[in-house]
């Protein structure tokens, strides 16, 4: 078997290298017999492993090999714990190198804009640095056992309807902001061995074709040197996906596609040296994987732990009044909601994993001696009230101290697909919890779900548990919590609006050609914030059953080093109640500079420590030039202001414990060059140019018969001539005849001269 790809490549025939451009089958790569190119086998991902053997297809329909089921990224995103990730990255690997899987197809990092999307269950977060931290985690220990990760979905996949031909029309601001971010951290920080590619198009062009995205800015750029991949039948034109970089398409096109690139390197509308670096790129995966493998035993019991370790870390309790939670062992129970005993714990689709070992709650409390009642009281799988029970429940519910209510999706509300095409629970759910509230005054509710729902009794209720979708093992870490054997520690990767109307998306989302994202930069929480409103529960929020005090915020000014550190801060966080818990605390960056529409405050770092009762931590986060700069479409690049920011330190978005402000000065200048078409004040934002303007300035405001040494205010009325003059372009100067063209060109000459 030959090693040396580039002696390979020479060696094949235009047929050859055009086949190893698409796939042999649903998952492997094919073989090139006569050379001896072995094949390779790709499966999903992400939150654990779909390896399926003949009776393949790529939605989830037909069983896979058992394989543990990680909670979903809506939940384990809530972890905010980087090393828990990683150590779900390598469970993950170490389970896919027994499975002989050269690479998972994940993690999926696309931006959480609507909370309709069918598949937010799958995606991280609406804030792609965390997105990006989380990923690179996921992306760093699957690797570490030699198995490959393919990125996905790259990019602006934010919507299921219409999902493999709509258009996402995007402002380059934004794009680079919030929609490649993610992207850019996990490739740049984790070094993905591929991506694939999405379905969309991105202003016109489809991903898979894109040679801006795929080559432009992802190579070029960010210097990814691994293999894209496709969307599994996310080609358009084969020939000019090979072009723009796309290397391997998935699954087969039963060889229409590879007679394409044949026919396009023939007519010379493709360059061979693209397909070369294309094939070269394939091969690398290739023998990477062989190099790579090795037996591993599959030990999924020990895998089944760790994922409930990820759900007890990431469970997020969202309101504990009166401190209902945690239940005592002396109290009765009654617990109600079908969930209890048919827990909802992963989503529909491609990531659909045939589960190792299912645990619903009900399973959870078999021989524990506590006292509790269950009834079913409605449907998990449909909007269905269980009639005959209904008035039994409800004269029990009075007889007991506490109500716990599993509330949750039904599995057909939310997949992938599909988008929802509302935020609400199902009515009889909704119903179910009413009727309990007036029943007993003691109700908790707690949530299988894989993006927010509308809560209309969240007033009413006393403790909310979000459960998210758990995993395979979701119904021990749920009772678990319940019962206080776990202090929760999880906190909200995204917000919770009131109503699906308040979301910023909402009236553009879910278009059937194009879908504009015309709310820009601001989604999610920099959203909410910056238009000031009321949320259910905010970006960041997580209860304990502890307290957390902060104090002694430190910044420093670092001296530059070479990874360009430009501020380290510190604070202490301590424990301030009588159990053990877990706490994230996160720092926010507002620009207080003025120098473009910013979101108040955007997350740039955050810490998950763990502190014994009375015990105080001292937390550390680092700040980059990058954590203060926004995508400046002036000059297509990152750019800060100098002035002033402010450091925000919090339990949460909205529960911000401390506060500091820097100055910022990275002299980094904009350029700036006068034309006719120049204001008076733009000159004034350049002070040394200002000044060398005078005549210029003089004559602007001479247009305006602006008599700067005239006394009387009201006469003169300045603040409005003032403001006249500020918008006055220079080519007014000599339309109103106050000067020549050619004179006021010489101004500008010598204004442009250095
Ligand atoms: C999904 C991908 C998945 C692929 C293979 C596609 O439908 O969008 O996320 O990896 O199928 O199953």
């Amino acid at each position: 078997m030959s090693r040396n790809i580039d002696e390979l490549i020479r060696n094949m025939t235009l047929e050859e290298k055009a086949s190893l451009c698409s796939g042999a089958d649903l998952w492997h790569t094919k073989k090139v017999d006569r050379l001896e190119i072995p094949d390779i086998k790709l499966s999903d991902g992400p939150h654990g492993m779909r390896t399926q053997d003949d009776k393949s297809d790529n939605l989830g329909i037909n069983e896979s090999l058992e394989a543990v089921c990680f909670p979903p990224a809506a939940l384990s995103a809530c972890s905010f714990d980087r090393e828990l990730i990683r150590e779900e990255g390598k469970a993950i690997g170490k389970e896919a190198m027994a499975f002989h899987v050269s690479t998972v197809l994940g993690p999926a990092v696309n931006m959480k804009r609507s909370p309709l999307c069918g598949r937010n269950f799958e995606y991280y977060s609406e804030d792609p640095y965390l997105a990006g931290e989380i990923a690179s985690a996921f992306v760093e220990g699957v690797q570490s056992e030699g198995v490959g990760t393919s990125v996905k979905h790259f990019a602006a996949n934010n919507q299921e309807t219409y999902r493999m031909s709509n258009d996402s029309i995007i402002d380059e601001r934004t794009l680079r902001e919030i929609y490649l971010s993610a992207f850019e951290k996990t490739v740049k920080q984790a070094k993905p061995t591929t991506l694939m590619c999405s379905y969309n198009r991105i202003n016109g062009v489809y991903a898979s074709e894109n040679r801006w995205l795929l080559n432009d800015v992802l190579r070029e750029e960010w210097g990814f040197d691994g293999l894209v991949m496709s969307d599994w039948n996310a080609v358009n034109d084969r020939p000019l996906g090979v072009h723009a970089g796309l290397d391997l398409e998935m699954p087969s096109s039963n060889g229409v596609n590879d007679r394409e690139i044949v026919e396009a390197v023939e007519s010379g509308k493709l360059d061979e040296k693209d397909l070369d670096k294309t094939v070269k790129r394939i091969l690398t995966a290739i023998y990477r994987y062989q190099d790579n493998k090795r037996d591993v035993e599959l030990d999924l019991d020990s895998d089944h732990e760790l994922s409930r370790k990820i759900a007890e870390s990431s469970m997020v309790l969202l309101k504990n009044e009166d401190n209902i939670l945690p239940l005592s062992p002396r109290e009765k129970i009654l617990f109600v909601g079908e969930f209890f005993e048919k827990p909802r714990f992963q989503g529909g689709g491609s990531s659909h994993i045939n589960s190792h070992l299912i645990v619903s709650a009900e399973d959870a409390m078999e021989g524990k001696e506590l006292s509790y009642y269950y009834s079913k009281g409605f449907s998990s799988k449909r909007d269905e009230l269980d009639e005959e029970s209904f008035e039994m429940i409800l004269s029990v519910a009075e007889n007991m101290d506490k109500v716990v209510v599993f509330a949750g999706l039904p599995e057909s509300f939310e997949s992938e697909g599909y988008d929802r095409d509302h935020m609400r629970l199902p009515d009889s759910q909704n119903d179910m919890i009413d009727a309990l509230l007036s029943a007993n005054e003691n109700v908790v509710v707690v949530l299988s779900n894989g993006s927010p729902v509308e809560m209309p009794w969240n007033d009413e209720v006393k403790g909310v548990l979000e459960g998210y979708l758990g995993g395979e093992a979701s119904g021990e870490a749920v009772i678990k919590i319940l019962y206080g054997e776990i202090n929760p520690s999880g906190k909200l990767a995204e917000t919770f609006p009131m109503y699906l109307e308040d979301n910023p998306s909402y009236l553009n989302f879910g278009e059937r050609k194009e879908t504009h994202y015309n709310e820009g930069v601001f989604i999610g929480y920099r959203y909410y914030d910056k238009k000031k409103m009321n949320v259910l529960y905010p970006f960041g929020h997580g209860l304990s059953y502890t307290k957390f005090v902060y104090s002694n915020l430190n910044i420093e000014k670092s001296a530059k080093n070479d990874r360009d550190v430009l501020y380290t801060i510190s604070f202490d966080v301590t424990n301030s109640g009588y159990v053990e818990g877990s706490e994230v605390a996160q720092v926010y960056v507002g620009d207080n500079t003025g120098a473009a529409v910013r979101p108040e405050k955007e997350l740039k770092g955050f810490e998950k420590i763990t502190l014994k009762p009375q015990e105080t931590k001292k937390v550390t986060i680092e700040l980059f030039e990058r954590d203060f700069e926004w995508y400046n479409t002036e000059i297509h690049d990152w750019y800060a202001k100098d002035g002033s920011y402010t450091i925000y330190v919090g339990s949460s978005s909205r529960d911000i414990r401390l506060e500091g402000e820097i100055e910022l000065e990275l002299k980094k200048e904009l350029p700036f060059v006068v034309d006719f078409n120049t204001t008076i004040g733009e000159l004034r934002m350049h002070e040394d140019k200002f000044k060398k303007a005078k005549k210029l300035v003089e004559a602007v405001e001479k247009v305006y018969g602006f008599a700067s040494d005239e006394e009387d205010d009201e006469k003169n009325n300045k603040g409005m001539l003032n403001a006249m003059i500020t918008v006055t372009p220079l080519r007014n100067i000599y339309m109103f005849g106050i000067m020549e063209k050619d004179a006021v060109s010489k101004e500008i000459e010598i204004l442009n001269e250095n």
